[in-house]
Formats: C-alpha cells, structure tokens, sequence
C-alpha cells in the first residue's frame, strides 16, 4: 500500500471541506473520484491546484473498471466514501439516480475494495479502512420527546435518499460481516457551512435573504435538525479513520436542534446585520409558509455519545458562531455563487418552488 487515500464525491460539499482540511494536515496523497454532478464543483478545490498530492478524477463510482484500476494503480491505504445523490426533495422528484449512485454505486466501490484489499499483504489487510459516510436519515423521524438516535436505533427509512443510504449502510456492514473488509461507517447529521450547494435550506436561505426574495419554509417550519458545522463534521471522520474500531458505525451530530423557522429567523438577522437596508426593513418580512414537503421528517436527534466516548470527538463550533461564518463566507464569494447558479440550477428551483404556492 502506498500513503494514499481514494475519496469518492471530493468535490462536493463535505467531499471538497474534507479534502482541503486533509491536505493541510496529511502528507498523504488523495485520489479523489467525483463525477462532477450539478452538486459536484472543481472550483471547490481551486486551492489545490498545482498540488501534485491531489489528483481529480471526473469519474464514476458505478464503473467497476475505473474503480479497480484506480485502486491498483495508486494502492490507497483507506477509501472515504462521500459520493451520493444527497437532496431530498429531489429523490421525492426523480429517485432512479439515488437507486444507482446511493446503492448501486456503493456496492461497486465496496466490491472493487474487497478484490483489492483481498491481495494484500496480512499487515496491510488489518491497516486498510473503507470508511462509509453516511446519514441520521436513515433513523426515520422522532417525536418531541423521543431519544436521540443511537447507533442501536432500528433503521426505519422514509424518503427514497434516505432508503438509498439505508440499503448502502446495510450493504457495507454486509461486506464487514460476510468478507472481513474493515468497514467504518459514520451516520451525521444536518451539515452546514462554506460550498454548500444553494438547494439547502441554510445556503439557499441566505442566498434568497440577500436578494430580497421570498424564504421558503416548508410546512408549519416546526420540523427540527441537528446541525453540524461541516468542519466539525471532517474532524469526525479523520478521527473514525484513524482511530474508529473496523466493523462499527458511529453516529456524529451537533447537538444544537433547531427548528427551521428559527434557523431561517435567525439567518435573516445576520444578513440585516451584514448588509442592512439603508431604509430598514427586516429580511424577517421574506418569511413564506410553502407545501410541505410529502412525507417529511419532524425530528432529527443525534446521539454522539459512543463517538466522544471512544474517539474524544465533539463538535467545536457552536451554532450561532458557525451560522456566523457560513452567512459570511457566500457574501464573501459572490463569484462562486453566480458561477453555481447555472442553468441547472435556475431549472430546478422553478420546478421545486413554482408549485409549492404561499400558503
Ligand atoms: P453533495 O451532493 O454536495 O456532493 C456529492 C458529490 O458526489 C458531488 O461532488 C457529486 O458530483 C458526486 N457524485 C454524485 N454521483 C456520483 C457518482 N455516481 N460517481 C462519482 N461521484 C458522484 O453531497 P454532500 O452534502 O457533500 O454529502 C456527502 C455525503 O455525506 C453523502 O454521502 C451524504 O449522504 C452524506 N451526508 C450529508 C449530510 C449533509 O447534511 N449534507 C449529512 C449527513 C451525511
Ligand atoms: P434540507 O437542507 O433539504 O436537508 P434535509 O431535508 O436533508 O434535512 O432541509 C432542511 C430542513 O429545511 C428540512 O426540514 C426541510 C426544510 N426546508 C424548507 O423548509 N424550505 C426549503 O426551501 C428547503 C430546501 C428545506
């Protein structure tokens, strides 16, 4: 094996945060595999250009032969398994691509490791990691009173992303149990923060409050999260796959539940305060009840206890302060917003938010 490690969907949200954090504090190389979907974007990782450390490859997790090939060329000692249709309401819209990337995709990476990892040396069988990223969606949703989620909670999926992870998460624990690949998989909670595609309710939120548009909360805005600055979120699974015992899932969350009418009230305040209205007016007044979303989760809790307990993990960003610097970095980087809001992107927020009428 080689100081290297394949990281799939890299340019993505957490992938891109993930690389840049890893780059700053590895010597290792990263191979990182992204098909560069509408939610895939190289301009992520602009700041590794000319890094010979990191290579992009536009490819896809569904092609075996790429897989394989990239894995006997650069021998990667782990796999960091981001890549995945990773939208909601666009798995409610058109699922197929959630089947292929989200299930079928994972188990040809998995498949692809398994040979790989088979003809490996004993000391470097025991030393590999497959670490798979998943989500606290899988959990299903919980009442005002219920207990967070554990990682013995029983899965009870509801929407097709969140049953695509679902059948990938038991697909890798399959391959821990039957085969001995060292599997890892993480279940996080709502992420937020810098590169963050604008069809998410806290980029897209901002976004929408700095143009004076309309914000729209889905329901009665009552639904909670627990959000996690996604650099809290990298700092999680570079201590899973360092230090994470092969065979386990750990759950990370960031213990800050909030219900969406408070987020959104809340980035509302922070862009008056960036960028004030010479006359007044408060981005509050924005605020638009939509239809909901069908089947939506009411709760999400994430119990972080086993990954504090084991691995000394706990977020270091508090909300308020990581909303903060999420609201600032889009108004700091207008070129990367324009340059996102292709026309990919304009077609789907018309057909998402066209029908969802003010209620
Ligand atoms: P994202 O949608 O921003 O990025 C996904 C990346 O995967 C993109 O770069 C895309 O181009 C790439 N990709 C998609 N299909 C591919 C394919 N077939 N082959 C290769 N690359 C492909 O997603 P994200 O928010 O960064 O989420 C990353 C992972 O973390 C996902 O597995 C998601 O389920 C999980 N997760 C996300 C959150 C969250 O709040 N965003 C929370 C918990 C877990
Ligand atoms: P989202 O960012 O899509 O993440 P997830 O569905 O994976 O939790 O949505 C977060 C919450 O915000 C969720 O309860 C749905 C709600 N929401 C809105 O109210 N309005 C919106 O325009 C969007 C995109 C989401």
């Amino acid at each position: 094996m080689q100081d290297s490690i394949l990281v799939t969907g890299g340019a993505g949200f957490i992938g891109s945060n993930f690389v840049l954090g890893w780059m700053g504090l590895s010597a290792s190389r990263v191979i990182n595999l992204d098909l560069l979907t509408y939610a895939g974007n190289a301009e992520n990782l602009s700041l590794l250009d000319g890094n010979a450390r990191h290579q992009l490859v536009r490819g896809d997790i569904c092609d075996a032969e790429l897989v394989g090939s990239l894995l006997r060329t650069h021998q990667p000692r782990a796999i960091v398994h981001f890549a995945a249709e990773s939208h909601v309401d666009r798995s409610i819209v058109a699922p197929e691509a959630f089947l292929r990337t989200n299930v079928h995709g994972t188990f040809v990476l998995l498949e692809q490791a398994r040979r790989y990892w088979s003809e490996l040396s004993e000391p470097d069988q025991r030393a590999f990691r497959f670490l798979h990223v998943s989500t606290d969606e899988v959990y299903g949703s919980l009442g005002p009173q219920d207990a967070a989620f554990s990682e013995t909670t029983a899965y009870a999926p509801n929407s097709p992303y969140a049953a695509s992870k679902a059948a990938s998460d038991h697909m890798a624990r399959a391959y821990h149990h039957t085969f001995g690949l060292p599997v890892l998989t993480t279940n996080c909670s709502n992420n937020y923060g810098p590169f963050q595609f604008p069809e998410k309710l806290i980029p897209l939120v901002i976004l929408n409050a700095l143009e004076w548009k309309p914000l729209p909360v889905y329901g009665d805005g009552m639904n909670v999260r627990d959000w996690l600055f996604v650099e809290d979120h990298c700092a999680a699974i570079r201590a899973v796959l360092e230090r994470g015992r092969a065979g386990e899932t750990y759950n990370i969350g960031g213990m800050s539940e909030r219900a969406n009418i408070d987020v959104v009230r809340a980035i509302c305040d922070i862009v008056d305060e960036m960028r004030p209205q010479p006359e007044g007016g408060s981005r509050r007044d924005l605020i638009t009840y939509v239809k909901d979303r069908p089947g939506h989760d009411r709760r999400y809790a994430i119990d972080a206890a086993k990954i504090a307990r084991e691995l000394g993990w706990k977020p270091a960003e508090g909300f308020e302060s990581g909303l903060r610097k999420t609201v600032a970095w889009y108004l700091e980087h207008p070129g990367w917003v324009e340059r996102v809001r292709t026309g990919a992107y304009l077609e789907w927020i018309n057909s998402n938010y066209t029908e969802r009428v003010a209620l």
